[in-house]
């Protein structure tokens, strides 16, 4: 019997069209519609906006595409990546990655464990050779033959040369997996590595913050799956639609940067008055992150938001470049790209296209 498509699988588990089309809207604006590969929509009807195209081009693919198997592996990190993952923007998006994109081999989240676990990730590197995708999640340490971090038996590095050899592409989540984080931090005890220290004949997509944005990781592994490809990525690796602009060009208190308006305490008028943080040693201008944008826990928030500088957690070298809290000497000199004060461009084109996934679907029934 063929296996079943990606389509076949969600309606299978009780949901309607109506949420397959929500989730594909949820996906587009993951994606990021703006590097969203332009559409053959000759075949929709022309009253349809390109974003409305954009959805229906993703279903359509989703109806024919087979599930493509993700395998997780963890190595040294917080499992913060993969906690903020299940805290994503859409339930209906996050049903649609995790169940039916299928991860199929996760420390944290798989129900099996042990030997059974094991056994069902060699099943699989075996069965999809040159079709799963390997995510990444921690660093790699070289130091001591591996021996800082092993997974049944195994070493971090054994585990990762494996797991890549079979995988189509390479996504490393979290500034971990991307550039060692953390663990690198001097003097880098266990000789911390990142996964393209490591991986360097395989395309490896670098998706760093501390923790990943989870709609950067979804979004990434559904570009793949939707698109057969990558999305265009910046000279550091992470895709150009989460990674394009800094936290400065977005963020909601630079208006106040512009005025010259400054918080030099925590506690201070500034502060209460929401005014911009960097003479408390915001790293905004020289970070670039999707954050001020698609924030955290469903639009909740993001650090700046609530009331702490940036720490560039995008960024390499992120721990030892720290010197948190240390105001920078004078504000930045660079030129604005735009939207100061205004709407946070990627949520907004996100809900913008849900809404009209939904009104079209509704003019479908
Ligand atoms: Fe926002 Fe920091 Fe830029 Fe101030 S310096 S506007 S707090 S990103
Ligand atoms: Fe990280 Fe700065 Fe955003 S610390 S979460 S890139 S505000």
């Amino acid at each position: 019997m063929a296996e079943k498509t990606i389509y076949e699988h969600f309606i299978s588990q009780g949901f309607s069209r109506r949420d397959f089309m929500k989730a594909c809207g949820a996906l587009v604006g993951a994606m990021g519609l703006r590097h969203v590969p332009p559409v053959a929509a000759s075949d929709l009807p022309a009253h349809l906006s390109r974003g409305a195209k954009v959805v229906h081009t993703v279903a359509k693919a989703l109806e024919s595409k087979p599930r493509v198997p993700v395998i997780w592996l963890e190595f040294q990190d917080c499992a913060g990546c993969s906690e903020a993952l299940t805290r994503s923007q859409s339930p209906s998006l996050i049903d649609l990655v995790l169940k039916e994109i299928s991860i199929e081999y996760h420390e944290t989240l798989s129900a099996a464990a042990g030997h059974q676990i094991e056994a069902n990730k060699q099943a699989i590197m075996a069965a999809y050779r040159g079709q799963y995708l390997l995510v990444v999640e921690g660093s790699i340490p070289l130091a001591a033959d591996g021996a800082y971090c092993t997974v049944g038996g195994r070493s971090a590095l054994d585990q990762l040369k494996e797991a890549a050899d079979g995988a189509a592409a390479i996504i490393a989540t979290g500034n971990c997996a991307a550039f060692g984080g953390l663990p690198a931090a001097n003097p880098n005890p266990t000789d911390a590595k990142g996964v393209w220290d490591i991986i360097t004949d395989k395309p490896v997509v670098n998706i760093p913050g501390c923790p990943a944005i989870p709609e950067a990781t979804t979004g990434t592994i559904a570009h793949f799956i939707v698109f057969g490809g990558l999305p265009e990525l910046d000279s550091l690796n992470r895709p150009k639609t989460f990674y394009g602009v800094t936290v400065h060009d977005r963020c909601l208190r630079r208006p106040f940067y512009e005025a010259g308006k400054f918080a030099t305490s925590f506690d201070d008028e500034g502060a209460r008055q929401g005014w911009c943080l960097y003479k408390l040693g915001c790293k905004g201008p020289t970070t670039y992150n999707a954050c001020a944008s698609i924030k955290w826990d469903a639009g909740l928030s993001f650090p700046i938001q609530s009331g702490h500088p940036c720490l560039g957690c995008s960024e390499p070298n992120f721990w030892d470049g720290g010197g948190f809290y240390q105001g920078q000497s004078a504000p930045l000199n660079r030129p604005t790209i735009g939207m100061v004060g205004g709407a946070a461009a990627l949520g907004v084109v996100a809900g913008s296209i849900v809404a009209t996934a939904n009104k079209s679907q509704q003019k479908e029934k």
